[in-house]
């Protein structure tokens, strides 16, 4: 099977990549760096010790996109190609409409035309927006509260729009909850410019005495402790979700899938798991509760286990211990 992965480069496509390739999958890469890095194609080689074609494109492109379609005969994509900073995308509300809706329609367009008949989409829990329901199922509600948040629920019905008058088309919309850790060699991970959004960024930053202290946003939330929960997911198990999801016998459609693990973890829970599976100290102070976070989210995945097989097997301490080793990795690498 040869897998088109737009956007194969960042975090989730990087380690989706190497699970393909680990699965004997031929695959074909677009990404222009907007939010990745170079040196992660050697990185991905060596991991693997695979092959693997390169585009350097803007999924918006369409003409360069459709050149890739004419060189490579495509039988599925994979679309991680979007922006996903909550904060920018109130900032920027139209670079986030334009590059994330643009690239779906694009694809959409060229799958048409070169019939390629599967589509995989990074979609996100964010969908759900404040839940009424925990754990959340695929059916819950649909609500969101910032630009990315619309992006992922226009991209999923432009999605099932196309679908439903394209017979014989597949579009399989994946709901990640939240990818933290890295994949064991330590060569790829999650690194992002700047100061981190995102908690185990910032953790690891603050571990590696790159930020003084973590800043907690509340524990005056209605959970165990006070702070927010999330259902935090191994970047790999999740990635592996992709590699099930392809391998489903093709059903024409929109499939809805899960992806967390089930379980939810507080903040301190997260920090105390780092603090214990490392052997470092990781600072923080409570803050003001961060505008739009919600209490608590976490993932009823009982539709990915039973129609694809997903079963995410790392714990906790896998996730803390490999998001640490990436750094310490790239800390060496960068002191050499
Ligand atoms: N948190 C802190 N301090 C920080 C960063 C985060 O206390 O410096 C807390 C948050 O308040 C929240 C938890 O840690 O309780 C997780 O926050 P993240 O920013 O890591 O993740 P979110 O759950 O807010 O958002 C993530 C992705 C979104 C996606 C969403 C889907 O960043 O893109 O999950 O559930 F939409």
């Amino acid at each position: 099977m040869k897998v088109l992965v737009v956007g194969g480069c960042g975090y989730i496509g990087s380690h989706t990549v190497v699970e393909l390739l680990k699965n004997g999958e031929e695959v074909v890469v677009v990404d222009n760096f907007s939010n990745s890095k170079r040196d992660v194609l050697d990185k991905i080689k060596k991991i693997t010790g695979k092959e693997f074609t390169f585009y350097e494109m803007d999924a918006t492109d369409k003409e360069g996109m459709r050149t890739v379609f004419e060189k490579e005969t495509i039988d599925s994509i994979i679309h991680f190609a979007g922006y996903k900073a909550v904060g920018e995308s109130v900032s920027k509300p139209l670079l986030y409409y334009r590059n994330n809706l643009l690239s779906t329609i694009v694809l959409l367009e060229l799958m048409k035309e070169f019939s390629v008949k599967r589509i995989v989409f990074s979609s996100s829990a964010t969908v759900y927006g404040a839940p009424e329901k925990l754990p959340i199922r695929e059916n819950a509600k649909i609500s969101t509260t910032n630009p990315y948040g619309e992006t992922k629920v226009m991209c999923e019905k432009i999605l099932s729009d196309f679908v439903r008058v394209n017979p014989g088309y597949e579009a399989i919309l994946l709901r990640y909850f939240n990818p933290i850790g890295a994949d064991e060699s330590g060569l790829i991970g999650e690194n992002p410019n700047g100061i981190p959004n995102n908690l185990m960024p910032y953790i690891v930053k603050v571990a590696n005495h790159d930020l003084e202290c973590l800043h907690v946003f509340g524990n005056d939330y209605d959970t165990p402790d006070g702070t927010g929960v999330r259902d935090y997911v191994h970047v790999t198990d999740l990635a592996n979700g992709h590699i099930l999801a392809l391998q489903k016998p093709l059903e024409e459609g929109v499939h809805i899938y899960n992806l967390g693990t089930g379980e939810g973890y507080s903040v301190l829970d997260i920090v105390h798991a780092f603090e214990k599976a490392n052997g470092v100290t990781v600072p923080y102070v409570i803050e003001e509760r961060r505008p739009g976070d919600i209490a608590s989210c976490y993932a009823d995945i009982t539709k990915a286990k039973e129609e694809l097989g997903y079963l995410p097997n790392k714990t906790l301490e896998d996730m803390c211990r490999s998001a640490w080793n990436f750094v310490k990795t790239e800390t060496k690498t960068e002191e050499k």
